[in-house]
């Protein structure tokens, strides 16, 4: 097994760490080293699901670079990470919806030899999209897609180059057809969903391997953030657990029961069923909200 490149030292925002203890491997853990390690992003790692892709990454004995707006949440997990896992990690705190939070993250990782993005940094809005503040619903859209975008064009063609990687990209089972109360948000992960779809195709010739994980509910700081209510949520390990496996096997992965089952129970609708369906799940989260939603939904369904 080849060694691993180690960082540098620490600079501005970023900081480095070299493990040294010995750890063994599993045969598994080390093909997935092989083929997409030494190093991974993983953006979103400070919280819920891109956390629990960090920890299993570092247990697989990738070196992983941590990304999201909370530099110090990112580094006590680092800490954690090099003392639990004997991997090398990089911290990177920026706000990832913005140009000039992409670019320090793209600089961070310039000299490290970088196998996989997993891309989880996003957020969700529920309720009347026209009652959501513009400016929350654009930063969402520059968060879950430019960003993502620009991430996911600068790595594949640096792992296009090597041959050899992987792309992890945060779908959601809203993003397959449109959900009133998550109008916008569900739009941003249609676009993630049709993103890696082509994508994958793309770079499947180039040895680069992109899967999109489209989990249901998810117990994580996503539901407060999106001023929703979720129950029969799967822990965040799961869907990062399933995802990584899937890497490599299949284009899409739904983890989670409930994913699995409100994909089987919509596989049958015309779309515009799947949207009614969706529709009634989500208003299903968001009972507490304004009932402007529900009124519009109750006129579409008579
Ligand atoms: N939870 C669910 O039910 C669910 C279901 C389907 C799909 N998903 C998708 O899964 C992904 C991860 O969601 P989650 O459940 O893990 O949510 P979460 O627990 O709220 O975590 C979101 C992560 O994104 C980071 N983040 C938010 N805004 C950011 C910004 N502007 N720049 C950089 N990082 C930012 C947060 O860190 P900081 O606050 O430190 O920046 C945090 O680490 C999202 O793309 C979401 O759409 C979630």
């Amino acid at each position: 097994m080849s060694s691993p490149i180690l960082p540098e030292e620490p600079q501005g925002t970023l900081s480095g760490a070299i493990a040294t203890r010995e750890t063994s491997w599993s045969d598994k853990q080390e093909r997935f080293r092989d083929r997409y390690g030494p190093w991974a992003i993983v953006t979103g790692a400070s919280d819920g699901i891109g956390r629990e892709f960090a920890i299993c990454l570092a247990e697989a004995g990738i070196h992983v670079v941590l990304a999201a707006r909370r530099g110090e949440v990112l580094e006590a997990l680092a800490v954690a990470l090099r003392r639990d896992h004997a991997v090398c990690t990089r911290v990177v705190a920026a706000d990832l919806g913005t140009v000039a939070g992409v670019e320090t993250l793209l600089d961070g990782v310039a000299t490290l030899d970088v196998g996989l993005l997993v891309a989880s940094a996003g957020f969700g809005t529920s309720g009347p999209f026209i009652d959501s503040p513009l400016a929350a619903e654009l930063a969402m859209i520059d968060l879950n897609c430019r960003g993502v975008a620009a991430l996911t064009h600068t790595l594949g063609s640096r792992f296009a180059r090597r041959n050899r990687g992987g792309i992890v990209l945060m779908s959601s089972l809203v993003a397959f057809q449109g959900v009133a109360r998550a109008a916008n948000y569900a739009a941003t992960k249609a676009y993630i969903q049709s993103l890696a779809e082509g994508l994958r195709l793309e770079l499947l010739p180039l040895g680069v391997d992109v899967v999109a994980s489209a989990p249901g509910p998810v117990h994580s700081g996503f539901a407060a953030r999106a001023s929703m209510t979720m129950s029969m949520a799967v822990p965040p390990r799961v869907v990062a657990q399933q995802t990584l496996e899937s890497l490599g096997r299949t284009g899409t992965v739904r983890p989670g029961w409930l994913s699995k089952l409100l994909e089987s129970a919509l596989m049958s609708l015309p779309r515009r069923g799947r949207v009614r369906m969706m529709s009634q799940v989500m208003a299903g989260m968001t009972r507490r909200r304004s009932p402007v939603g529900m009124a519009g939904l109750r006129q579409e369904q008579q």
